[in-house]
């Protein structure tokens, strides 16, 4: 008889699956495909009218950025104020969009099984929301019946850093007080807990996992940061415009934090705010880089000028200088960025994650000094400046990564036994 389960990581940015295979306790592949979806604007009658992954990629780009492309899913759980959106006069709620993700990786992977499998431990963030339980759970409730829609008829729940220690444990050779950091796109969660390598697999690891805890920010804070403090300035930022006669003022900064993130961009959508665009820029006598802002707006622009600000964190991951460029529709950006500019354009954020740690292990009574060793994973534990943080705390300890989009599949992979209660 078949007996697999899947461990789902439902990412910001990316997702993963990965196929555990029950009779020999072994992972037989993991799949990936970026948290993407895209409503083309034309719905082809009786086809399927969405695509998922690089393929929601290609198509946007392809079509001239026109139609629905949806990325950041995972923020949108627990967002009460987010009930449903329309899209070719069918309504999708958070769980729809979610269901979506879910059932493109559940078919690559059932395909390569060649059966209906419906049993997976899907990860979690510690906190959906930093502050608010009730969101917490709502975002939860949406999880689970997301899982059901794409057609999981029995599912677990696993916190995500429990999956990636569990993915560090089966490395190890010996017992290990761990703390592992999962640093993604929206979210970065800490876990501390006991890993032994003659656990692994066992039923009971309740008594193992001693803390977690998690913070609303990952490299989509960056990547705003950025936005800010780089990019704003090519988009009008500091444009001049003459409110009354012989008045000159500067254009509001608030119209600015809306560029800074993606969800937020659909401000500009409303028939008041183009009005005051239109104003602002016939007053600032054309200003050029004001323009440059109705562009990015009215063409969509965003996600490209995104995706430029994110190769250029990916190459300071690797080396000491790159350059912000971004060359479109008139708009023209082209600057190099060193290391350290980098750092101190993200040093708001990493400092709140390192309060954030402290806080962790205060409030947990965790003593620096018990911590064996490190496991670092997600996308954002590559940023040399996170690095950093971690070596300048723990000094002494090693720190460990693993497969940095793919760890927390296979740990929740590895946690079947949640089946067992
Ligand atoms: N080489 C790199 N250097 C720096 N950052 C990177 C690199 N590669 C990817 N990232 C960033 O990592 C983040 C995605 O990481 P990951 O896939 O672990 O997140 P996720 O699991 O989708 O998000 P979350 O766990 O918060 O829901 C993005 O912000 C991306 O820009
Ligand atoms: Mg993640």
């Amino acid at each position: 008889m078949n007996k697999h389960l899947y461990g789902i990581d439902f990412g910001t940015t990316n997702s993963a699956l990965s196929i555990f295979d029950e009779a020999s306790q072994q992972i037989i592949a993991t799949i990936t495909v970026p948290s993407l979806i895209y409503f083309p604007q034309e719905a082809i009658p009786g086809e399927k009218n969405y695509v998922v992954g690089e393929q929601a990629i290609t198509g946007y780009l392809a079509d001239g950025m026109k139609g629905r492309f949806i990325k950041s899913i995972k923020q949108i759980l627990s967002r009460s104020s987010f009930i449903e959106t329309r899209i070719h006069n069918k309504r999708y709620n958070a769980a729809d969009l979610v269901a979506l993700i879910l059932k493109d990786l559940k078919a690559k992977a059932d395909e390569l099984l060649g059966y209906d499998c419906q049993k997976a431990v899907i990860g979690r963030p510690v906190f959906f929301d930093d502050n608010d339980p009730a969101k917490d759970t709502l975002a939860h409730t949406r999880l689970t019946k997301a899982a059901q829609l794409a057609g999981f008829g029995e599912v677990r729940f696993q916190f995500e850093p429990i999956g990636a220690a569990f993915a560090y444990e089966r490395t190890i050779t010996k017992q290990e007080k761990v703390l592992v950091a999962d640093l993604g796109g929206g979210t970065t969660d800490f876990t501390f807990l006991i890993l032994d390598p003659e656990q692994a697999g066992n039923k009971d690891r309740k008594r193992d996992n001693m803390a977690s805890g998690g913070i609303y920010i990952g490299g989509d804070s960056f990547d705003s940061a950025f936005m800010w403090d780089r990019g704003t300035p090519y988009f009008g930022k500091n444009t001049l415009y003459e409110a009354t006669p012989g008045k000159v003022l500067t254009v509001p900064v608030s119209l600015f934090a809306n560029i800074c993130s993606w969800d937020q961009m659909n401000f500009f959508n409303g028939l008041r705010i183009r009005k005051d665009m239109e104003n602002y820029y016939h007053y600032s006598k054309n200003d050029p880089k004001f323009k440059n802002l109705i562009t990015l707006i009215d063409n969509n622009l965003g996600y490209s000028v995104f995706q430029s600000i994110e190769r250029t964190k990916i190459e300071l991951s690797k080396q000491e200088l790159s350059a912000f460029a971004y060359s479109n529709m008139e708009i023209e950006i082209e600057e190099e960025i060193s290391l350290a500019q980098y750092n101190g354009i993200i040093a708001k954020d990493v400092a709140k994650i390192a309060a954030y740690l402290d806080e962790f292990l205060a409030s947990n009574n965790i003593n620096p000094a018990e911590i064996d060793s490190l496991f670092l994973t997600g996308g954002t534990s590559l940023v040399k400046g996170v690095q950093a943080l971690f070596k300048e705390r723990f000094p002494q300890v090693p720190v460990n990564s693993g497969d940095n989009f793919t760890s927390v599949a296979k740990g929740l992979a590895y946690s079947g036994y949640l089946f067992d209660d």
